[in-house]
C-alpha cells in the first residue's frame, strides 16, 4: 500500500472563505464535502470490509457482469470514498490488485489506510475522473460506486475509462440514483425527516429527540448533498452515452424498488433520532427486511415494473479489442 507524497493534504476544516468559493466552484465543494465527511464516512454508511459488505459488493458486481473472467489482474476505482467498493471486491476474489483513487484527499487517505489494514495490494492516489492520471492501456477492470453523478462530464469520465482500460478491459459503476428513484426517495426521505423531527417535539417523546444543533448540522449536510449531488440518470440514457464513447457490450441494470420505497424513510428516521435509541437488535430486523425486500425485487417486482423505476442503476461495459485476459 503506498499514498504518493505528492499528493495535496485533506482539508476536514474549511474556512468560510473556502465554502464561499465552494459554490461556485464544484469541485472544490466535492473536495471540501468529501474531506470534511471522510473520516467519519464509514460510520455514517455502515461501512464494514466483512461478509456483509464483501457479499453486498460482490453481488452488484455480478449483477450486472454476471460472466467476468475473474479475477483480474489490475484495477482501478474511482470516486473510491473509504475504498468500500474496490477494496471489497478484491476480498471477494474480482481483482488481484488495485488503484483507489478520489477528488478528496481525505478519502484517499482512508481508502489507503483501510486497504493496508486489511492486507490487500492497494495503492492510493488523489485523481479526478474527468483527467485520470494514468498511462493509456493501464487497468484490466474499472469501477465506481456511487460517484458518476458527482461528475460534472459523465461522458468524458467514462471516455477517459476507456483510455485507461487496455483492449477488452471492462468498467463497471453501481449505486448510481435513477431519475425516477430519486424523486420518491427524497420526497419520502423529506417527509419521513418532517414528520419524527415535529413528533419527536411531544414532551412524551423528548428521549427520541437528537439535540437542536446536531438536528441543525445535519439540514446543513443535507443543502450541501444537494450541491454536490449533480445528476441523476435514465438507464437507457446511460447506455446511450456509454456506447457514444466508443465502449461495446454496453449494458445498464436496475435494482431496488421495494427494498428503496421501505430503505428511505427508514435510514432518514434513523438519521433523526438518536442513535442510542436504535438496538443491535433493531438494526439487524431492518438489514434483514432490506434483504427480504431486495430479493422480492429480484424474483419478482423485475419482471413487472419497468426498469426505470428502480432507485439504483449500474453499468457496464468494454473497451474494445483483444480480451484483458
Ligand atoms: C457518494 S461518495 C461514494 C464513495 C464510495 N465510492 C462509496 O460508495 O462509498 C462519492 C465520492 O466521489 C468523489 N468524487 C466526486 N467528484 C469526483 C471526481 N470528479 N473525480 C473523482 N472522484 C470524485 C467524492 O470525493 C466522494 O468520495
Amino acid at each position: 500500500m503506498t499514498a504518493r507524497p505528492d499528493d495535496p493534504a485533506p482539508n476536514p476544516h474549511a474556512t468560510e472563505a473556502q465554502v464561499q468559493a465552494a459554490l461556485t466552484d464544484n469541485k472544490l465543494a466535492q473536495v471540501l464535502y468529501h474531506d470534511w465527511e471522510a473520516e467519519t464516512y464509514d460510520d455514517k454508511w455502515s461501512i464494514s470490509y466483512d461478509e456483509r459488505c464483501i457479499e453486498y459488493a460482490r453481488g452488484r458486481f455480478d449483477a450486472v457482469v454476471p460472466d467476468a473472467p475473474l479475477p483480474y489482474e489490475r484495477a482501478l476505482e474511482l470516486g473510491c470514498g473509504t475504498g468500500f467498493f474496490l477494496l471489497n471486491l478484491m476480498q471477494g476474489g474480482v481483482a488481484k490488485s488495485g488503484s483507489v483513487t478520489d477528488l478528496s484527499p481525505g478519502m484517499v487517505k482512508v481508502a489507503t489506510r483501510n486497504g493496508k489494514n486489511l492486507g490487500l495490494d492497494v495503492d492510493g492516489r488523489v485523481a479526478d475522473a474527468e483527467t485520470i492520471p494514468y498511462d493509456d492501456d493501464t487497468f484490466d477492470l474499472v469501477v465506481g460506486h456511487a460517484v458518476l453523478h458527482h461528475i460534472p462530464d459523465v461522458e468524458l469520465a467514462l471516455k477517459e475509462c476507456l483510455r485507461v482500460l487496455k483492449p477488452g478491459g471492462r468498467f463497471v459503476f453501481a449505486g448510481e440514483p435513477t431519475t425516477i428513484g430519486n424523486i420518491y426517495a427524497r420526497r419520502l426521505g423529506q417527509a419521513t425527516w418532517k414528520v419524527t423531527t415535529e413528533i419527536t417535539k411531544l414532551p412524551f417523546l423528548k428521549d427520541w429527540r437528537r439535540p437542536q444543533e446536531e438536528l441543525d448540522e445535519s439540514s446543513r449536510a443535507a443543502a450541501l448533498e444537494a450541491v454536490v449531488d449533480l445528476h441523476t440518470f435514465d438507464p437507457t440514457d446511460l447506455e446511450a452515452i456509454a456506447s457514444r464513447v466508443g465502449a461495446v457490450e454496453v449494458r445498464a441494470k436496475t435494482e431496488e424498488f421495494a427494498a428503496a420505497l421501505w430503505g428511505w424513510p427508514v435510514r432518514t428516521f434513523e438519521a433523526a433520532v438518536p442513535d442510542s435509541k436504535l438496538t443491535m437488535r433493531y438494526r439487524l430486523a431492518q438489514y434483514k427486511a432490506w434483504l427480504g425486500l431486495s430479493k422480492l425485487d429480484e424474483k419478482v417486482l423485475r419482471h413487472v415494473v419497468p426498469r426505470q423505476f428502480f432507485y439504483n442503476v449500474m453499468i457496464t461495459g468494454v473497451k474494445p479489442g483483444a480480451a484483458a485476459k
